[in-house]
């Protein structure tokens, strides 16, 4: 039978997130991104249209690698200002029932114990549609913030990445019994002290002596995303990752990748079919072809390519101002993101990118391909996608908001819906019973489910 496809909100509490320059466009709203009415509206555009989840992105630190300044971020809105992302998930949650929300949190720059309790915390608070993209972040001048130098080295990330996890896990799933909270006023006890544990890590980076904060919600560790495809990254992913979300250009790229991720999955003794890997990607739809093409050329008088080299220095570590427009990009070594950097140079030999292409390209919708069309044709692409990349869905972008996701919940979900390849309803329950049919808490061979 052929696969469902998902969908995902790429999104993120800032003016300029894949798209830069798009702000200026007349119908779009991204300037709303410090009202909770727009991300209300938001939220309820994206359960519409049946959306497993809307995807928040974050970063820590500004995009200063362009001309070695933060100057360029500053004026292209290039993810530049950018609010706290966990902030918007209440309200919106209060104003939906099954939207799930993937927020990011980079865990280089906090501790765990307080961490884990945000999270528990938004875990009740959304009845259990939580989910954490776990991140270690790319850029230096989020280290500086940080009060160090630069950022730790690549792979050091993920090697510290590893025991974060397993502190989280112990106080999420190992500190309180299921049967702890008595809330009994017969007795007058709340909950039963023989049964919440201390939790007692010592290790190579972090020391916890503490009882977990909050008590067990709904699905105890938030269903946990994670975004970084180098070979630690898949590694990380294997062990850790309910749902993966990956960008390329292509099929091409996309497919071998998608492979590769499955493998780290089974290498970790987890069933790879039983991850969700989300291919990043905009669609530009409208009722019919031409209309769509129409669409894509009013966009792209607004796009900045400027502020598309901004973000794509700051993915990659390397200062595209100093560049020649015409020449073509070479790959190099360093400690931001590999993956942003492979996809437009090693990934595809068939393919070589030069920097007024990666501008354009990346100007709406960041890495992903831009799929334009009437719904049927947007559809035919997607199920192509799908079949030919071994992708479960698409975390999808936006150019103009929240305009290119309300063509989506109209007009593409219809489509895919009268193919039979997309819901027709949400499953009852939390985020990881929506997405997996299964239970609400991680089990085995899940790395978390030992820590119980
Ligand atoms: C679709 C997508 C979204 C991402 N979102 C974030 C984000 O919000 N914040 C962040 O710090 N990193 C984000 N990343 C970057 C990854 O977490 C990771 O740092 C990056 O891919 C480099 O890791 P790698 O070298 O293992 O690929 C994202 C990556 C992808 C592909």
């Amino acid at each position: 039978m052929a696969k469902e496809i998902r969908l995902n909100a790429f999104e993120m509490n800032c003016v300029a997130h894949q798209s830069p320059g798009l702000w200026r466009h007349p119908r779009d709203r991204s300037r709303d991104y410090k009202r909770l009415d727009y991300w209300i509206e938001l939220a309820q555009i994206l359960e519409r249209g049946l959306f497993d989840g809307l995807f928040l992105a974050d970063v820590l630190g500004v995009y200063d690698v362009f001309g070695g300044d933060e100057r360029a971020a500053l004026a292209h809105g290039a993810q530049t200002p950018v609010n706290d992302p966990l902030l918007l998930v209440p309200a919106m949650a209060a104003a939906t029932r099954n939207l799930g929300f993937g927020v990011t949190v980079n865990l280089s720059y906090e501790p765990p114990y307080g961490f884990a309790r945000r999270m528990s915390t938004l875990d009740h608070l959304t009845e259990g549609r939580i989910g954490w993209n776990i991140v270690t972040g790319y850029l230096d001048s989020a280290a500086k913030g940080a009060g160090k130098e630069r950022q730790t080295d690549h792979d050091d990330r993920y090697a510290i990445a590893e025991e974060y996890m397993e502190v989280v896990y112990k106080l999420w799933e190992g500190s309180w019994d299921d049967s702890a909270v008595k809330a009994d006023g017969g007795s007058g006890i709340f909950a039963d002290p023989d049964r919440v544990r201390k939790v007692k890590h010592q290790g190579a980076h972090f020391r916890v002596d503490a009882v977990h904060l909050s008590e067990p919600s709904p699905q105890r560790t938030p269903v946990l995303y994670q975004a970084g495809s180098s070979p630690a990254g898949r590694t990380f992913a294997g062990r850790h990752a309910e749902c993966v979300f990956i960008s390329g250009p292509s099929k091409a790229v996309i497919a071998p990748r998608v492979a590769a991720i499955r493998e780290g999955v089974a290498k970790a003794g987890r069933d790879p079919a039983s991850i969700l890997i989300f291919a990043l990607l905009t669609v530009i739809v409208a009722p019919t072809d031409a209309e769509a093409q129409a669409k894509i050329v009013d966009y792209r008088r607004y796009a900045d390519l400027e502020g598309a080299l901004t973000l794509m220095s700051g993915w990659t570590g390397i200062d595209f101002s100093k560049l020649d427009p015409d020449q073509i990009v070479q790959h190099v070594e360093n400690q931001a993101g590999r993956t942003a950097l492979e996809n437009i140079t090693r990934a595809d030999p068939h393919r070589s990118w030069t920097v007024r292409q990666v501008a354009e390209h990346v100007s709406i919708g960041g890495i992903g391909p831009v799929i334009v069309g009437s719904p049927s044709t947007v559809a035919d692409e997607l199920e192509a996608w799908v079949d030919e990349t071994d992708v479960d869905g698409f975390n999808l972008a936006f150019a103009v908001r929240p305009e290119t996701f309300e063509d989506v919940s109209n007009l593409l979900v219809p489509e895919l819906q009268r193919r039979g390849r997309y819901k027709k309803a949400y499953r009852p329950g939390t985020l990881r019973e929506k997405l997996f049919n299964g239970p609400a808490r991680l089990q085995q061979p899940h790395f978390a489910a030992r820590f119980r």
